[in-house]
């Protein structure tokens, strides 16, 4: 296939994150803000036709791997149906839910070979969960995890953690991984429009180590290979059954291996999380123009780093991150 999908700096992108939806069940304050987002018309986000017909470019073009996000994924009524679809194509399917209504899609998550599930989950403390969630669904959360886990689907738990409230947890995540064989993500906060974010609310990796460092001596603390292109850097305790990780965009980013692109759920490329450059894929679509030259103007024009935020000084200018979208309709 032709190199559409290489930027300048020589990164070939295999990863297609599709946003679904802009709508979610829980209203977590990184996220979102509290009085919510404007959402598109429903006439301007794409139906599951043309989720179908833009992923196939894709893939046509070597996109491998596809994960699904929103919002929440799983409220959008034809998920089946989006799901089937996509899973005729040659990819990996995955997808990352907040797992509230995930008892619901077991078989069909199974029947379309969706097995990497990434699930949010910030607190083990059902008044903490939903003092960031502003919903009281803690336990059906927790539920939800653990049927994943016995169904046999690869579980990563997200954590985005925030000085003073949810950092003093990290230990207590890292004793989940003894008995469940999950990996957990220590996630930085990330500064996204509406989020109230500030740096001195960031629990960065190094801090994240440290606790682990007075936690655990140092022949139990294994660094573990990374995948290829992950956005972890990946531990173990020995002997635990599962693994936990940082992922450390803020202090540490990863964007030399960046293979992503995403979707939104109206139909924008986004060449970076952190970008404010959208390339409007669905209206070339519905009027019947080829979107391959669009989409290789868009990978092109991809920055180096974080959307060009090379510095941490360029993170907290509040006028660069706040020309992004909420983190809600990116879909992380
Ligand atoms: P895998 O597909 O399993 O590698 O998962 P993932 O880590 O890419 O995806 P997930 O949806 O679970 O996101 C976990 C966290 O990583 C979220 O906070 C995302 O915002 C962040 N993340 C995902 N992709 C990127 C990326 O391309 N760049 C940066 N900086 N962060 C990312
Ligand atoms: N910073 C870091 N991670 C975030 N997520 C959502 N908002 C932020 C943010 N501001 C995470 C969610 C979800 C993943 C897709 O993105 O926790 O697990
Ligand atoms: Fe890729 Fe942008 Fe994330 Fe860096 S910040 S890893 S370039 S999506």
């Amino acid at each position: 296939h032709s190199k559409i999908l290489q930027d300048l700096h020589g990164r070939d992108h295999a990863y297609l994150r599709i946003s679904l939806i802009e709508r979610c069940n829980l209203r977590c304050n990184y996220c979102m803000p509290e009085a919510g987002v404007q959402l598109s018309p429903k006439s301007h986000l794409m139906t599951y036709e043309e989720i179908y017909e833009i992923a196939k470019i894709f893939v046509n073009n070597g996109v491998t791997k596809i994960r699904l996000t929103g919002g929440e994924p799983l409220i959008r009524k034809d998920i089946p149906t989006i799901l089937e679809k996509l899973a005729s194509l040659p990819v990996e399917l995955s997808i990352t839910s907040n797992a509230v209504i995930i008892d619901k899609y077991i078989n069909i998550l199974k029947a379309n070979s969706v097995y990497n599930i990434n699930v949010s989950l910030d607190s083990l403390n059902a008044e903490k969960f939903k003092h960031i969630t502003r919903r009281n669904e803690f336990k059906r959360v927790y539920t939800n995890i653990l049927l994943l886990i016995k169904e046999g689907f690869k579980v990563k738990m997200n954590v985005v953690l925030i000085k003073d409230f949810n950092d003093n947890e990290i230990i207590d995540f890292i004793q989940l991984t003894k008995d469940l064989p999950i990996s957990i993500r220590f996630i930085e906060f990330m500064p996204f429009d509406g989020n109230k974010w500030d740096i001195s609310k960031m629990v960065s990796y190094a801090n994240v180590i440290k606790q682990v460092n007075t936690s655990f001596s140092v022949n139990q603390i294994r660094r573990l290979q990374d995948a290829p292109n992950d956005t972890s850097k990946n531990y173990k305790i020995n002997g635990y059954k599962g693994s936990f990780a940082i992922i450390s965009s803020v202090t540490n980013p990863f964007c030399d291996s960046c293979n992503r692109l995403r979707l939104t759920a109206n139909g924008q490329l986004k060449n970076c999380l952190f970008s404010s450059g959208e390339s409007d894929l669905l209206t070339a679509l519905r009027s019947g123009n080829s979107i391959e030259p669009i989409i290789q103007k868009a990978v092109r024009a991809k920055f180096k780093i974080r959307g060009g935020m090379n510095t941490i000084e360029k993170l907290q200018e509040p006028k660069l991150h706040n020309n992004n979208r909420s983190m809600i309709t990116i879909g992380g």
